[in-house]
């Protein structure tokens, strides 16, 4: 018999699941997911966030109870952002290194609590900042590096002491990484893991989370265009990321996910350390409304995305369908 064309069938591979599985090329597990967490003063609060459906800020009991449902699902790790009071947000950011602020005690409770579960915290100020800015600002209204830097680098140390596992500076002020590596070995925090937002791009993508955590209106029409990246580039990103690892990162992020996916794989090629993809509020957004339109099917959208951001080089992932994710797989 005559061999006919096509000599090689791909799609032989593509037959079943079980096959298709067999070669995949990459997977998503349950411990790849890390669940942002919004934090709230308060007891036994939750408050809806407008941009973000189906996602609450918590008071920190409600907070534990939500984790520990989340650590019973099979969930690594947790991010935490916490929304205070206006009356504590300040133009020198001091609440953000409270060592009894929200966070601080969110994350003391948590550890005593729920034990077994890796703590993310933010360092930035754009929480604390009476004008929403991630840093300090001059009288001129320039954001103020040097100066900034001292106060990311107490606040991080105050995380590390109330038992933060990983500390993840995503203010991208130059420098800090540095900085908090030498205050953290200086007071003996040696296993503290620094998570750096290495390549943070200046997005439009996060407009809800500023929302969620309140400096969306402090911040006004005011842009981050003078330290987050701007989205045209990438040598830039190769760039912070090469700093951030002489500096003393452990791990990087790229952030936003999904429209930068280029970026996490340029990173994987050419450097060795694990990286982090951030599927930030935006992504997040733009998915529900359009689920919740009944224009795309939720569950397959979201695996999808997911999916495409560990073949870009991911290790894991921020995302706030974590929890949805870990029922969709049980
Ligand atoms: C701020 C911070 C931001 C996000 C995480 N940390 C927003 C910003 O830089 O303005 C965005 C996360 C998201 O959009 O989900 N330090």
């Amino acid at each position: 018999m005559k061999r006919r064309y096509p000599n090689t069938r791909a799609r032989r591979l593509r037959v079943n699941t079980s096959i298709r599985d067999l070669v995949s090329e990459s997977s998503l597990k349950s411990s790849d997911l890390i669940q942002p967490i919004f934090l709230m003063d308060g007891k036994n609060k939750k408050q809806k966030i407008k941009t973000m459906p189906d996602i609450e800020r918590l008071s920190i009991d409600n907070a534990i109870k939500e984790i520990k449902k989340l650590r019973n699902f099979g969930i690594g790790a947790i991010a935490l952002f916490p929304c205070i009071e206006k009356k504590l947000k300040s133009s020198n950011a001091a609440e953000a290194f409270n060592a009894n602020g929200l966070v601080q005690r969110a994350i003391k409770e948590i550890k005593e609590r729920v034990g077994d579960i890796t703590i993310i915290s933010d360092v930035a100020l754009d929480p604390y900042t009476s004008h929403g800015q991630d840093g300090l600002l001059s009288k001129k209204g320039e954001i103020l590096n040097d100066e900034t830097i001292e106060v990311l680098s107490k606040q991080a140390i105050s995380h590390a002491q109330a038992g933060a596992d990983i500390v993840a500076p995503s203010d991208m002020m130059d420098g800090r990484i540095k900085k908090i590596r030498t205050e953290l070995e200086n007071n003996s925090f040696k296993n503290t893991i620094i998570l750096s937002y290495a390549a943070k791009y200046s997005s439009n993508f996060y407009g809800p989370f500023r929302d969620a955590v309140g400096s969306q209106k402090n911040l006004g029409s005011s842009k981050k265009d003078t330290y987050q990246m701007d989205s045209r580039n990438t040598n830039e990103a190769l760039k912070e990321v090469e700093l951030d690892i002489n500096e003393g990162a452990d791990i990087v992020m790229v952030k936003p996910g999904l429209p930068y996916l280029d970026i996490v794989r340029e990173i994987k090629n050419k450097f060795n350390i694990p990286i982090f993809i951030y599927q930030v509020s935006g992504e997040y957004s733009m998915i529900k409304a359009a689920t919740k339109n009944g224009w795309l099917n939720e569950q397959e959208i979201v695996m999808e995305a997911l999916a495409c951001m560990k073949r870009s080089g991911a290790n894991a992932i921020i995302t706030y369908y974590a929890k949805n994710v870990l029922e969709w797989m049980r």
